[in-house]
């Protein structure tokens, strides 16, 4: 089983990135995660999207070779970044390598709401026919604070959060088994 996680920060210190990280490192005795990154992939361009550029091309394979994914990402402007909008809108096209893979998303700030409305807006970007991606229900990953929960190497080290974490991957996995 192969989780591709997307990041939707580009930043070299992102917590968002770290906690894909943290999933990566915790459960790989379960299933192995490519934590997969959003830097050097162009705007999306309709013109060149049947012939798009060598890094389009080697993200969406990896995309299209993953049974999930894992979308981690920041909340920006009370909304998805457009880094991961761009991502989306390539992956949406053509081949549509969203489609069918069943999704599961978490995102963490240092704001106290845990990237709430970024999340609600990646949901219904997810049910457009292009990327028809389906998400499980009723296992929000909302990561508020995350700059206390975390420590100076970027290690998430709150016990309730990574409790929290462990029960949504449980819930995760039994869900895409079905
Ligand atoms: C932010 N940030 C932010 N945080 C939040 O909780 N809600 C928001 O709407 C926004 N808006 C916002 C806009 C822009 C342009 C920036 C640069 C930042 C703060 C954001 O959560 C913080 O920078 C995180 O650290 C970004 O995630 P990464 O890069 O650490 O993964």
């Amino acid at each position: 089983m192969k989780i591709a996680a997307i990041v939707g920060s580009i930043r070299k210190d992102s917590y968002n990135r770290k906690l894909a990280e943290h999933v990566k490192n915790r459960y790989q005795d379960r299933f192995e995660t490519e934590v997969l990154t959003l830097n050097g992939l162009p705007m999306y361009n309709q013109d060149i999207e049947n012939d798009p550029p060598e890094a389009v091309r080697v993200f969406k394979d990896k995309v299209k070779a993953a049974d999930a994914i894992l979308w981690v990402t920041p909340e920006y402007n009370g909304t998805v970044p457009g880094v991961l909008v761009n991502a989306i809108d390539w992956m949406s096209r053509v081949d549509k390598v969203l489609v069918g893979k069943p999704s599961l998303i978490m995102g963490a700030t240092p704001g106290l709401l845990g990237t709430v409305k970024a999340q609600l807006h990646l949901r219904d970007i997810l049910f457009a026919p292009g990327v028809s991606s389906p998400i499980m229900t009723a296992n929000d990953v909302y990561v508020g604070s995350v700059h206390e929960k975390m420590d100076a190497e970027g290690k998430l080290t709150h016990e309730p959060t990574i409790q929290f974490i462990d029960t949504v991957v449980n819930n995760f996995l039994a869900w895409i088994a079905k």
